[in-house]
C-alpha cells in the first residue's frame, strides 16, 4: 500500500477541491460553445479561480513556502528553501474547447546549498487529473503512484513499438521548421506519436507506461515541475532536450523509459538542422 507524505498529502486534497471546482466550470464551457464570442473570458476565470484555490490551501498548510505559479507568478515565503509550483490548469485550450483532457500541476522545489552552490530539486509532485479522477504522484525515492498503485514506466525497448508523446510549439513560433524536422525524424522511427495538449499529463503517461517517450520545447516550469519527478520515480530519464539536466530553466523536456531515451535524445538531436 502507497505511503503518502504528508506533502503529497496536502497537495492531493488541494487539487481535489480545485478539481471539482473545474469540473463544475468544464460544464459550462461546454455549454459557452456555441455562442459567438465563445468561453474565452470564462476560462480566464475558471484558471485564475482554481489557482487561487490551490493557493489557499496549500498556504494554510504550509504557511512559510513560497509560491511559482503560472498565472499569478512568484510569491516568495519567509522560508527561501521551499516553494510550491503550480499549474493550475494545464490543457488549458483542450479546456476551452470543451475536450475533457486538462490537469491540475503542482509540485515541491527545495532548494539546498553545499559548498556554497545552490541546488534546486523537486522533491514531490502531482498530476491530478479531475475527469477521470486519477491521481498521479511520487516522493523522492519513494516511487511514483498512481492512485494506490505502484507506477512503472514502460518496459518497451524498440523505437518502432514505442508510442512518443510531442508537444507543439506556440503559434507563431519562428522555430517550426526545427520542430517539424525532429517530428519528421520522429515520425520515421517511432511506432506512433501524440499530440494531447497537456504536458504535465504526457508526463505522468510516461511514468505510467502508457507512452514510451515525450519530448516537448517551450514549456513552463510548472508544466514539467511535477511530471518530471513523476518519470524519475517511475524508473524512467528525464533530461532537456540536448541531453543535459536543465529541464526547468531550458523549458525543453525530453523523457523516456531508461531504454528509448537516449535514443529519443539521439533522433531530435540529429535532424535539429537537418531542415524539412
Ligand atoms: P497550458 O495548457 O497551461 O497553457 C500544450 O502543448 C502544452 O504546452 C500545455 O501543457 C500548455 O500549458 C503548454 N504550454 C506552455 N507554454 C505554452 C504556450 N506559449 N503556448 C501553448 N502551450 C503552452
Ligand atoms: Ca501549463
Amino acid at each position: 500500500m502507497a505511503a503518502k507524505s504528508p506533502l503529497v498529502n496536502v497537495m492531493e486534497r488541494a487539487a481535489r477541491k480545485a478539481g471539482r471546482r473545474l469540473i463544475r466550470d468544464f460544464g459550462e464551457v461546454e455549454q459557452l460553445q456555441v455562442s459567438p464570442k465563445g468561453p474565452g473570458d470564462f476560462v480566464t476565470a475558471a484558471d485564475l479561480k482554481a489557482e487561487d484555490i490551490l493557493r489557499e490551501d496549500l498556504g494554510r498548510a504550509r504557511p512559510d513556502f513560497g509560491f511559482l505559479m503560472e498565472e499569478r507568478g512568484e510569491v516568495p515565503g519567509r522560508d527561501a528553501s521551499q516553494r510550491w509550483i503550480v499549474d493550475p490548469l494545464d490543457g488549458t485550450v483542450n479546456f476551452l474547447h470543451g475536450i475533457p483532457r486538462f490537469c491540475i500541476s503542482i509540485a515541491v522545489e527545495q532548494a539546498t546549498t553545499s559548498a556554497g552552490r545552490e541546488r534546486r530539486e523537486i522533491i514531490a509532485g502531482l498530476v491530478y487529473n479531475p475527469i477521470t479522477d486519477e491521481s498521479y504522484w511520487a516522493d523522492k525515492n519513494q516511487g511514483a503512484y498512481l492512485n494506490d498503485r505502484r507506477m512503472r514506466v514502460s518496459g518497451r525497448r524498440r523505437m518502432d513499438e514505442a508510442l512518443i508523446g510531442i508537444g507543439f510549439p506556440p503559434p507563431g513560433t519562428d522555430d517550426l521548421d526545427a520542430f517539424l524536422a525532429r517530428t519528421r525524424s520522429l515520425m520515421a522511427r517511432a511506432g506512433g506519436l501524440r499530440r494531447f495538449g497537456s504536458a504535465a499529463l504526457d508526463l505522468a503517461y510516461v511514468a505510467a507506461g502508457r507512452f514510451e517517450g515525450y519530448w516537448q520545447d517551450g514549456l513552463g516550469p510548472w508544466d514539467v515541475a511535477a511530471g518530471l519527478i513523476l518519470v524519475r520515480e517511475a524508473g524512467g530519464f528525464v533530461s532537456d532536450s540536448r541531453g543535459g539536466g536543465d529541464i526547468m530553466g531550458s523549458g525543453s523536456i525530453v523523457a523516456g523509459n531508461a531504454l528509448l531515451h537516449g535514443e529519443l535524445l539521439a533522433i531530435l538531436e540529429a535532424s535539429a538542422f537537418a531542415g524539412p
